[in-house]
């Protein structure tokens, strides 16, 4: 198979939902479909439970079982398929938003019961501002739902996205027969714990008894119904519509059930983009030039305290990366080369010879990469739309063990890289803060200095509302703000000058009075 034909045929995405929505159902299934598991029950694990708040070492270990589930590869009709795994856990959301700039596409599942709930709204938005294409897979259809046209009205206003449902659903709960399906036609008939997969039963013409002998009169009366109401009001899909991200197709059914996904995968293979370009500050960079370039997006640390080595996960977005080949760590400006690059087949871990653009690479790190690093075969390219959002938790971080300062630097200088939280430093009296979107990431980080790094820390409490990156349109400003607000100036890790204010109002005021300044809730503007 030729370069272009082995990039085409890759889709990579990601699945988001709040958490209970059934996106680990989902993805369970999907891998079934593939065959890259053969029982139910295999993903489950990689789930961080509710009651594991405060025990560290099943975060740890969960964590740790993440590794391998972290991107589950697989083949289906001849379509590799990459799924990037994202945290369901609210505390971890930074680690999702990191992953969503990995993925091509994303599908959304929502509880159709509960419609969209917040965390689908957040994630929703990060989509939104990189213009990711979303198919909707509404879940659960096998218990009292929601209406549907009330459940697409609520995505539109919640999600801000234009829909199309290409799949129907014929009741809900005890009343739930089946979906119809719009966009290759046929109906699908539910049959709760079934073993085999429902063949779908083609309908030439929905006003016959044939409809009607399936589903019974009320609903088939029903049905034709709604579908010309759905003809009415949502046009034929335009798959640019899609890939542009404006239009969000919506699938129906049961995931628990196994019921609607096949429907939806089919549907995916052929709407879902294959690796698409993607923006460096210097210029774009399309999947299917010549020369490797590749970016990390995620690390992830070893949670032997023995081995202090960490796996740094990289997109390949052009060329064809290769092993034991050397390629330019842009930012420290070295070559390196990697003889034991894994990748993600079947939930196991392998080594590979080599990778295409779509594909994600695990590399052996001893701490050389962070976040947003760039791998490229010379060029000096910076991939962007990895940015830092704006912590919502802070604390002072101080060392407990005077002994152990030197690894107290060093064990926070990693954890940061690794993208577990942000470190600013108070230009005032020179404290370090720590930012975190979570509280878990606070037990997350003390106890990793102690295990990983023999470090012991203290945190101390510290109420700020936000941290916001300041752009100055004008420096003679900036100079004036920074004199009058100088306690509260910190820098981030990579130097950037940050207003830390400690309530809405103080934030409001600086809006108010420095026009010429603005203030960002993420790094990257
Ligand atoms: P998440 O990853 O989005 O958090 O959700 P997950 O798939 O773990 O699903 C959350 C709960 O919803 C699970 O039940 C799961 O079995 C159930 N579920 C998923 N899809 C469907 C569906 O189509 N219909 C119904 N009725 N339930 C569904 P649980 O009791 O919380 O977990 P478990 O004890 O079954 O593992």
């Amino acid at each position: 198979m030729g370069y272009k034909e082995e990039i085409a045929r890759r889709r990579t995405f990601g699945i988001i939902s709040h958490p209970d929505a059934g996106k680990t159902t989902l993805t369970e299934k999907l891998l079934l479909f593939g065959g890259a598991i053969h029982v139910a029950g295999a993903v489950k694990s990689n789930k961080i439970k509710k009651t594991a708040t405060s025990d560290f070492m099943e975060i740890e270990r969960q964590r740790g079982i993440s590794v391998a589930t972290s991107v589950m590869g697989f083949e289906y009709n001849g379509i590799k398929i990459n799924i990037l795994d994202t945290p369901g856990h609210q505390d971890f959301a930074e680690d999702t938003f990191r992953t969503l700039t990995a993925c091509d596409s994303v599908i959304i599942v929502i509880d159709a019961a509960k419609g969209v709930e917040t965390q689908t709204r957040k994630l929703m938005q990060v989509c939104r501002m990189r213009k990711t294409p979303v198919i909707v897979f509404i879940n659960k259809l096998d218990r009292p739902a929601h209406d549907p046209f009330d459940l697409l009205d609520e995505i539109e206003k919640e999600l801000q996205i234009h829909v199309n449902p290409l799949s129907w659903p014929i009741g809900s709960g005890d009343t739930f027969k089946g979906v119809y399906n719009i966009y290759r036609g046929g109906l699908y008939l539910f049959n709760p714990g079934g073993q085999t997969l429902p063949e779908g039963i083609e309908i030439q013409d929905l006003n016959s008894d044939e409809l009607v002998r399936h589903i019974g009169e009320r609903d088939a009366h029903t049905l034709c119904e709604n579908l010309e109401l759905i003809q009415g009001v949502y046009p034929t899909l335009e798959q640019n519509d899609y890939l542009n991200a404006e239009v969000a197709p919506v699938f129906f059914g049961s995931a628990l059930n196994n019921f609607g996904i096949k429907e939806l995968l089919d549907c995916f293979i052929e709407l879902a983009p294959s690796p698409l370009p993607r923006e460096t500050e210097e210029r774009i960079v399309k999947a299917d030039e010549d020369k490797f370039t590749g970016f990390v997006f995620k690390i992830h640390a070893n949670m032997d305290p023995n081995h202090r080595d960490r796996i740094a996960f990289v997109k390949v977005c052009s060329g064809i990366f290769k092993r034991n080949t050397n390629y330019l760590h842009v930012r420290n400006g070295k070559m390196l080369k990697f003889s034991t690059p894994t990748a993600f087949m079947a939930s196991k871990k392998s080594i590979i010879d080599e990778a295409y653009p779509g594909d994600i690479i695990g590399l052996h790190d001893t701490g050389t990469f962070k976040i947003g690093d760039t791998l490229t075969e010379g060029e000096k390219l910076h991939f962007k739309g990895i940015p830092s959002f704006s912590p919502e938790l802070f604390k002072y971080i101080e060392n407990a063990d005077p002994m152990k300062s030197k690894q107290l630097a060093k064990g926070i200088d990693q954890l940061m890289d690794e993208g577990v939280a942000q470190l600013f430093v108070n230009q005032f009296n020179g404290r370090k803060i720590i930012g975190t979107v979570g509280a878990l990431q606070f037990e997350v980080i003390e106890y990793r200095l102690l295990h990983e790094y023999g470090a012991s820390c203290r945190w101390e409490s510290l109420n700020l509302y936000k941290a916001c990156w300041i752009e100055a349109l004008d420096n003679n400003e900036l100079i004036d703000f920074k004199k009058h607000k100088a306690q509260y100036m910190a820098k981030d890790k990579q130097g950037r000058d940050v207003f830390l204010a400690d309530s809405q109002y103080m934030l409001h005021m600086a809006q108010e009075n420095y026009k010429k300044l603005v203030f960002h809730f993420t790094s990257e503007f």
